[in-house]
């Protein structure tokens, strides 16, 4: 591993960030097999149903390896919490990793913005490691979707305010009300 990738991958590689010191499998949390040959990392997880979690699950089809991360988002839609589940090689655990540092304390829109090349260029991945990279900007934007389609189902209050102009079934006169921006 050493002599392949560079010391910054290695870095993340062997001491990920944000993750949990319970280390679950991975296996069991995918439902992949425990036999597979890939490097397996078991790290956190953030509870799936919450409403102020985003989960990213996604894969890459050319070489099987899974990526999953998942944000918390606090009341300024700013992300305060990030964890990750890595099934791939060194380069994919350390783009997930790095993805975990740089999204933390983001905006929603500032964090979408975050481009693979980025990753690439941070980790100083080779051209054949680029959809390694990949997966990590795809699962961040995946985790940003499902929390924003959460909030949609969930029915989020409108943020501008409005006029509610009616007649008033007593007097006749036209009421109008004012309805601040929740
Ligand atoms: Fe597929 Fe790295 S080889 S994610």
């Amino acid at each position: 591993l050493a002599r392949a990738y560079h010391e910054k991958v290695i870095s993340h590689y062997e001491q990920p960030r944000n993750v949990c010191l319970d280390q679950s499998r991975l296996s069991y949390v995918l439902g992949l097999s425990d036999n597979s040959p890939a490097p397996l990392l078991q790290v956190g997880s953030l509870p799936k149903n919450d409403p102020t979690v985003g989960t990213g699950l996604v894969g890459a089809p050319a070489c099987g390896d899974v990526m999953k991360l998942q944000i918390r988002v606090d009341e300024n839609g700013i992300i305060s919490d990030v964890k990750f589940k890595t099934f791939g090689c060194g380069s994919a655990i350390a783009s997930s990793s790095y993805m975990t540092e740089r999204v933390k304390g983001l905006s929603l829109e500032d964090a979408e913005k975050i481009k693979n090349t980025e990753i690439a260029k941070e980790l100083c991945l080779p051209p054949v490691k680029l959809h390694c990279s990949m997966l990590a900007e795809d699962a961040i934007r995946s985790a940003i979707r499902d929390y924003r389609t959460k909030r949609t189902k969930a029915g989020e209050p409108k943020k501008a305010g409005f006029i509610d102009v009616s007649q008033s079934a007593a007097t006749g006169e036209t009421v109008a009300t004012a309805h601040p921006p929740s």
